[in-house]
């Protein structure tokens, strides 16, 4: 197959959603529909479970199998779906905002009781920033649920978005009779209990919605407000301009119910045809095109090995362009060094198998014993970073203490190790040389106490600290910058990469230093250093 086909054959998507709306079922769900699992269950099992902040052993155990369910690929109508899977928990939010960075597209389920709720408009404000076409699927339509028109507008609010129905329910809960789908003009209904295979039954095609035959099925009352519904919606929204989900400015909404497995199929349908196909990305020199003959590619995740015995990792690496091929040279940018890899691994049907080629769109698993960092680009030999892989400033942070003395080096050697595989962002303050730990969840240091613990020997605890944020400070003017790194030096740190970090102990201090020094810029991210 030419890179032509193969790239048009794929579709990379990640689920996301407030923990608990659906995604772990959806994705079960979509699983069973390409035959990548045959029964349900399979992937919720692999989920972090709520009492995973007491429970470290369970963390471990989970992090181990989440490596085979981070990325989840099968094929369907002849097109190769890779599903990238995002932690539901808020403190590993950043490590979902990264895979953020290696999708094309995202499908946002929301629960219908509880609406929009405050995780997904975090999450939106990534896919906004990104512009990343988003598909809404309204679940657990099995239950009683706020007022579909009042859902609408309440996405519309509150994730800044336009949307566009594309089925709508026939009521709700327990009188929940199905969705009219506007796209094809059918009703499909809904059969209560779980439905594992959707029947030709199930789905009628209504051309007309004034036949008397909607009285039969839906009854006189829901036939008239289904008419209503209809009428109402097709005058405000017409028909969908595929250009304009894939612009990022509408997003097509379904309605259904993930673990009775209806609206699923509906949903699959339309996203394989309208999903966008792996898309351009920005480097510091210049966009690249998944068409490009070069291979390259950028890593997103690292995960380390569950086995404490073995140091190795896996970098999660995200194909651009070209093909990306076994046992061949590739040159990773920011070290300036060659690398191959002898047992790259793909992630089809949940099992890792490794792979001889893998194409534009595709996540490839590499073994690696501690050279790569988050936001690593590889190429055969091109200078360039993909850029938008930024460290985002922690909100928490908390001084390093060692607890043993003895276990120095270990320490600091596991500290290293996990800040690279992005648990947490390490800080050294440049007047007393302390370590400061940065993290966007409180679960994180457990997690890393832990860890050291574990896989390193090490032993550590951790001192609160106050502190605002961290901004990353750059400034056209050198001199001013060395100015203010020197009064400041009691607020100044530097980053794993030696970047200068100004810590704010407040909001009114970093405004302060903002109106102070109008030459520097305060930067959130560490997105500033691929900005060519
Ligand atoms: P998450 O990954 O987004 O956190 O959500 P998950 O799929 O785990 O779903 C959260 C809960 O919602 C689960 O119940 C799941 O069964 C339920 N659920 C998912 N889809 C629907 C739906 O369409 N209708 C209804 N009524 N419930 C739905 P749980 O009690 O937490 O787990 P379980 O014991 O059912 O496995």
């Amino acid at each position: 197959m030419s890179l032509k086909a193969e790239i048009n054959k794929r579709r990379t998507f990640a689920i996301i959603s407030h923990p608990d709306a659906g995604k772990t079922t959806l994705t079960e769900k979509l699983l069973l529909f390409g035959g990548a699992i045959q029964v349900a269950g399979a992937v919720k099992s692999n989920k972090i479970k709520k009492s995973a902040t007491s429970d470290f052993m369970e963390i471990e155990r989970q992090r181990g199998i989440s490596v085979a369910t981070s990325v989840m690929a099968f094929e369907y109508e002849e097109k190769l779906i890779n599903i990238l899977d995002t932690p539901g928990h808020k403190d590993f939010a950043e490590d979902t905002y990264r895979t953020l960075t290696a999708v094309d597209s995202v499908i946002l389920v929301i629960d219908c009781v509880k609406g929009v709720e405050q995780q997904t408009e975090r999450l939106m404000e990534v896919c906004r920033m990104r512009k990343t076409p988003v598909i809404v699927f309204v679940n657990k339509l099995d239950r009683v649920g706020k007022d579909p028109y009042d859902l609408l507008d309440e996405i519309e609010d509150k994730l800044n978005i336009s949307v566009h129905p594309l089925s709508w329910p026939i009521n709700m809960g327990s009188d929940f009779k199905g969705v009219y789908k506007f796209y094809d003009q059918s009703l499909r209904l809904f059969r209560g209990g779980t439905q594992k295979v959707v029947g030709e039954e199930d789905t009628l095609s209504i051309e007309n919605l004034e036949d008397d035959i909607l009285e039969e099925i839906v009854g006189d009352t829901d036939a008239e407000q289904l008419r209503e519904d209809v009428e109402l919606i097709q005058g405000v929204y017409g028909d969908l301009e595929v250009e304009n989900y894939r612009n990022a400015d509408v997003a097509p909404v379904f309605f259904g119910s993930a673990v009775n497995n209806f609206g699923v199929k509906e949903l699959l349908d339309t996203f394989i045809r309208i999903a966008p196909t792996p898309q351009p990305r920005p480097t510091t020199v210049r966009d690249v095109a998944p068409t490009e003959k070069k291979f390259s590619g950028f890593v997103f995740k690292i995960h380390a090995n569950i086995d404490p015995r073995h140091r190795d990792r896996i970098a999660f690496l995200r194909v651009c362009s070209g093909t990306f091929e076994r046992n061949t040279f590739y040159k990773n940018v920011r070290l300036d060094k060659k690398m191959r890899f002898s047992n790259p691994t793909s992630f089809m049907a949940q099992k890792k198998s490794t792979i001889d080629e893998a194409y534009p769109g595709d996540v490839v698993g590499l073994y690696d014993s501690g050279n790569f960092k988050i936001g690593d680009t590889l190429t055969e030999g091109e200078e360039f970073m993909f850029k938008g892989i930024p460290s985002f400033s922690p909100e928490i942070f908390r001084e390093l203490i060692n607890m043993n003395p003895m276990k120095t080096k270990q320490l600091y050697k596991g500290i290293k190790q996990l800040t690279e595989e992005g648990v947490a962002q390490l800080f050294r303050t440049k007047a007393t040389n302390r370590r400061v730990i940065g993290t966007v969840g409180e679960l994180q240091f457990d997690v890393i106490k832990y860890r050291l613990e574990h896989e390193y020997g090490a032993s550590c605890d951790f001192r609160p600290i106050t502190l605002y944020k961290a901004c990353w400070v750059t400034s056209e003017d050198k001199e001013k910058l060395k100015e203010f790194a020197k009064r400041k030096e009691n607020y100044m740190a530097v980053d794993k990469d030696k970047n200068l970090v100004y810590l704010a102990q407040s909001q009114w201090m970093l405004e302060t230093e903002q109106k102070n020094y109008p030459k520097i810029e305060f930067h959130s991210t560490s997105e500033f250093k691929t900005e060519a």
